[in-house]
């Protein structure tokens, strides 16, 4: 078949596009879509021309995976929209789905646009650090004026039709089936002249709303090239000609597109959706409808995940031991909702509907008819043995067992059930009703049923969620030890912790390792420590952050830990730390050296690669592009890096080598053979890990 249909109704050619799943403009649809307009250009019978997309949308946009492709190679988009502007008889576009991309600048292009009503129109690209590039900067601002075309191209989020249509963005909303309301549209149409061109059209904007735009997109878009390009192109359509905007447009997208940050943002678009694919998991994996859920523990994580579900709809049955911490809990919860409130994201209305599906006990019987019980307890083995134990008991035949371990062995835990094909470890990060991230970790005997419903209802909650193994730590929290322990180190070397969480602002990450760690609270760490040294045998731990824990600062919730925080929140380079850390270096004899924001960069991010690779050579992650996922989703680190691993790809793996060896982190062997080969953690999902 064709990638493009054409069909005559009367004097109306249709072109109708077929390239699944989203219609997007890969090759053979500009070839097919000029051979249509060659017919109707020949052909004196037709009067005009309706494009549409077979299937579920309009086109989604450019081909993304011929982004890198040689120009010649590429579709040629451009070319196509240019014809379609200066085409002599009316063409237009009808419109369902999602009209993304290089889909609304060929609508843009044509002369009219008929859409249906649940049709949403949106210029996304830079959210792949790209740019409209096929007349888009010049057209919408033509269209709906510069301050809308810029809130929708820097925003990148779609409008829904009906907005459209009040905007002009559409002509006409289609009252039934969208084709007959496309074609009845052409044929009143077709004898209109002159043809109306947006390209024709002149823009209106103030130097205001460039200047505003400017300021908005150093705090939403940080560091990133695209947005100012975008500013820029808006801009040129209110004061030159669409010629010179179109050709400066062109210019710009390729600079974006050949951007690091845009090839990290593109590596996260295809990496989400590879994450969701589970080698030996089929599509026909069956699933279990879960329809009610149950928590153990009120606490934060406890309360942050069974929001996740009354904001879904879900019933959820809270269980805790005493009512002080289910009340505490519940009352943490309504807090939360109210707080959204007041900013306007909910009704007061939502908030009582949300909180009239919790149902608080203090009896685990509670929980018999829950479809997924997830224990939600602080990190103790027996307590979780425990706690499994009486849910064999009490839950019902093919509930999902869950834990929120962050770093326990969910093999043990389900040792204490007769079914450990339905234990499965679902980690949440906190705040975890705010964080995308869910980590679902595979234990040896989940069955693929358990799997593939924890995925399904990972997506039904507005998660990302990434399988991984059953390790200390799993994926995130044991790479992220490892940066720990290397920031460690560099303040023993003779960095200030303000540098070492600098040099990851610089990296464009919210927080550093201290600041990260300070909030999260510095005793979780130390008490771990001192456990470990303790069932060693070893010597009690006395590092400088040990120091600290000890003189009471353990972090935000002190007021002190590594930083002061004189407002409750804002870090402050804390005079108490330097001190002792002078004390401490002196004590034990250490030298001090300046060590360049480079190598504090280098380091930290190494140290998670390292682990990174480790980790995938172990199989405890599947692919490089499930640990760039949670670290995305989980730990901020910022997409238009790719993630540490597609950073890693970035610098080149022999140069990421070679500066490990040369700062004393011996290379894991996956890495080394990788650099030795000259390839990339790209190139090793390709040929490895993916489904
Ligand atoms: N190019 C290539 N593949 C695409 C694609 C695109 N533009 N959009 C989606 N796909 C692929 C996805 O990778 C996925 O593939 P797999 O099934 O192999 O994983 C498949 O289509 C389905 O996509 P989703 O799983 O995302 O499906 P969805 O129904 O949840 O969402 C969508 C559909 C809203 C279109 C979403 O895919 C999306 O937002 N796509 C990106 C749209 C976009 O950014 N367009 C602009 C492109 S850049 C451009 O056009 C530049 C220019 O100006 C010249």
């Amino acid at each position: 078949m064709s990638m493009v249909d054409q069909t005559r109704q009367g004097q109306i050619l249709v072109l109708t596009i077929n390239n699944p799943p989203v219609n997007a403009f890969s090759p053979g649809v500009p070839e097919g879509l000029h051979a249509g307009l060659d017919v109707a250009e020949q052909d004196s019978g037709v009067k005009a021309v309706v494009i549409i997309g077979g299937g579920r949308t309009f086109i989604a946009g450019a081909d993304i995976k011929t982004f890198d492709l040689p120009r010649e190679q590429a579709p040629n988009l451009r070319g196509f929209v240019a014809r379609l502007d200066a085409f002599g008889k009316p063409t237009v576009a009808a419109i369902h789905g999602t009209a993304l991309g290089g889909g609304l600048e060929l609508a843009m292009a044509c002369t009219y646009r008929v859409a249906d009503k649940g049709a949403q129109l949106g210029l996304p690209e830079v959210k792949l650090g790209v740019l409209p590039g096929a007349g888009g900067t010049q057209r919408l601002p033509r269209v709906v004026g510069a301050q809308k075309a810029l809130e929708m191209m820097l925003s990148g989020n779609p409008i829904k039709a009906s907005e459209a249509l009040q905007l002009g963005l559409v002509d006409e909303l289609a009252e039934g089936d969208l084709l007959s309301a496309a074609v009845k549209f052409a044929s009143d149409h077709a004898d209109a002249r002159p043809l109306p061109r947006i390209s024709e059209r002149s823009a209106q904007g103030s130097p205001e709303v460039f200047a505003a735009a400017r300021e908005g997109i150093k705090k939403t878009h940080k560091g990133q090239l695209s947005p100012s390009f975008i500013v820029d192109l808006a801009e040129m359509a209110t004061n030159q000609s669409f010629e010179a905007g179109w050709d400066a447009e062109a210019r710009l997208f390729v600079q974006a597109k050949d951007s690091p940050q845009s090839r990290g943002l593109r590596h996260i678009f295809f990496a989400e959706r590879e994450a969701g694919k589970i080698p030996g998991l089929t599509k026909d994996t069956p699933t279990t409808e879960i329809k009610s859920a149950g928590v153990i523990g009120a606490g934060t994580m406890g309360g942050g995940i069974a929001m996740n579900f009354l904001n879904v709809g879900l019933p959820v049955t809270i269980v805790e031991t005493s009512q002080e911490a289910l009340d505490r809990g519940l009352s943490v919860i309504r807090r939360n909702y109210e707080n959204t409130a007041k900013k306007g994201r909910m009704t007061q209305d939502d908030v009582e509907k949300r909180l009239a599906l919790l149902t608080p006990t203090l009896e685990m019987e509670g929980l018999k008819d829950a479809d997924i019980i997830i224990e939600a307890v602080f990190e103790n083995m027996d307590v979780k043995k425990d706690i499994f134990g009486k849910l064999d008991q009490i839950a019902k035949p093919g509930a999902i067992l869950a834990s929120n371990t962050s770093t326990l062995d969910v093999n043990e835990i389900a040792s204490v059930t007769k079914r450990p094909e339905s234990v499965i470890g679902l980690h949440f990060f906190s705040p975890a009703n705010v964080m995308k991230l869910l980590e679902i970790v595979r234990a040896d005997n989940t069955s693929d049923t358990v799997l593939a419903t924890s995925m399904a209802l990972a997506r039904k909650i507005k998660k990302v969620g990434v399988v991984v193994g059953v390790c200390d730590g799993f994926v995130g929290n044991r790479m992220i030890h490892h940066y720990g322990e290397e920031a460690r180190k560099l303040v023993e070397e003779g960095a200030r912790p303000q540098d070492v969480d600098a040099a990851m602002h610089a990296l464009g990450l919210p927080m550093g390792p201290f600041e990260m760690s300070d909030m999260a609270g510095l005793d979780v760490g130390y008490l771990i420590r001192q456990h470990q040294a303790k069932v060693a045998g070893k010597p009690k731990p006395d590092g400088w952050l040990d120091q600290i824990v000890e003189q009471g600062r353990k972090g935000q919730k002190t007021q002190a830990g590594i930083y002061d925080y004189p407002d409750g929140r804002k870090p402050v380079p804390s005079p108490a730390t330097d001190e002792l850390l002078s004390r401490y270096r002196a004590e034990k004899n250490l030298s001090r050296r300046e060590i360049s924001p480079e190598e504090l960069t280098k380091r930290l991010t190494y140290s998670l690669v390292n682990e990174g690779a480790q980790i995938l050579d172990e199989g405890i992650a599947q692919r490089a592009g499930d640990i760039d996922v949670i670290y995305i989703y989980g730990y901020g680190f910022p997409a238009y890096r790719g993630g540490p691993m597609q950073y890693a790809d970035e610098q080149g793996l022999g140069n990421v080598v070679a500066d490990l060896e040369k700062y004393g982190q011996p290379p894991a062997p996956l890495l080394r053979k990788l650099a030795e080969e000259g390839k990339t953690f790209a190139q090793w999902d390709r040929e490895k890990g993916r489904a």
